[in-house]
């Protein structure tokens, strides 16, 4: 189904919800019919209903204040914030709302360039891992907690493993959909 920016998406979270508190048969059924049109192959279905509707104002508070989410402890909005993760100052010109949203329910899906975090092994027994920073034909920068930016030898590497991306998962059990609606809806107004 094509979503949209239109008012039945915009209304979409809040009559699941209401629904999912009603006890009429009916209106237990028509959920259900509605659940089962979700395709189970679309780790995001579950939260297509987040994506429009959302209240600005209360997703700045979640991504600022909210202790369990620490968005801002990673990322810097308009001078604020950490530097571990991309600046999101303009995150809604540069990216969909999809794109926003997987970014926090799957952070592994797609990395953001410049933060994929690499392992690499050394023929002489070192390892290192840090973030990936650069990268040719003959060697890597990465950006390593211990010693800063280093380059190394493509030559000088015995294995080198993709490690996990540094923003946490489970975004989508700490914050709930109206939280995570929110959410989108603030980083995307971002422009
Ligand atoms: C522990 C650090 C950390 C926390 C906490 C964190 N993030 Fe991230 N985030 C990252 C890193 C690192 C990346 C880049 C790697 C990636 O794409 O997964 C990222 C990527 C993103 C992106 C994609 C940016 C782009 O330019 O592609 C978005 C959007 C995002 N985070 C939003 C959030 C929100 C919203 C929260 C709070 C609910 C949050 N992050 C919490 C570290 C963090």
């Amino acid at each position: 189904m094509e979503r949209t920016d239109c008012v039945a998406s915009q209304l979409e979270l809040d009559l699941i919800e209401a629904a999912a508190k009603r006890t009429s048969p009916l209106v237990k059924e028509k959920l259900a019919a509605y659940q089962s049109t979700k395709s189970s192959d679309d780790p995001l279905s579950p939260y297509r209903e987040t994506l429009y509707g959302g209240h600005s104002a209360d997703g700045k508070k979640i991504f600022f204040d909210r202790p369990d989410a620490q968005c801002v402890r990673c990322h810097r909005i308009k001078g604020i914030g950490g530097d571990v993760g991309p600046d999101l100052t303009h995150i809604g010109t540069e990216k969909p709302r999809e794109y926003i949203l997987e970014s926090i329910i799957l952070p592994n899906k797609q990395i953001a360039p410049g933060f994929e975090s690499v392992t690499v092994s050394l023929k002489n027994d070192e390892t290192y891992a840090g973030v990936l920073k650069s990268e040719t034909p003959d060697q890597l920068v990465i950006n390593t907690p211990q010693n800063g930016l280093m380059t190394i030898k493509k030559s000088d590497i015995q294995a080198r493993a993709k490690s996990l991306s540094p923003m946490p998962e489970g975004m989508g059990q700490i914050l709930s959909k109206q939280d995570i609606r929110n959410l989108v809806e603030y980083l995307s107004d971002l422009k």
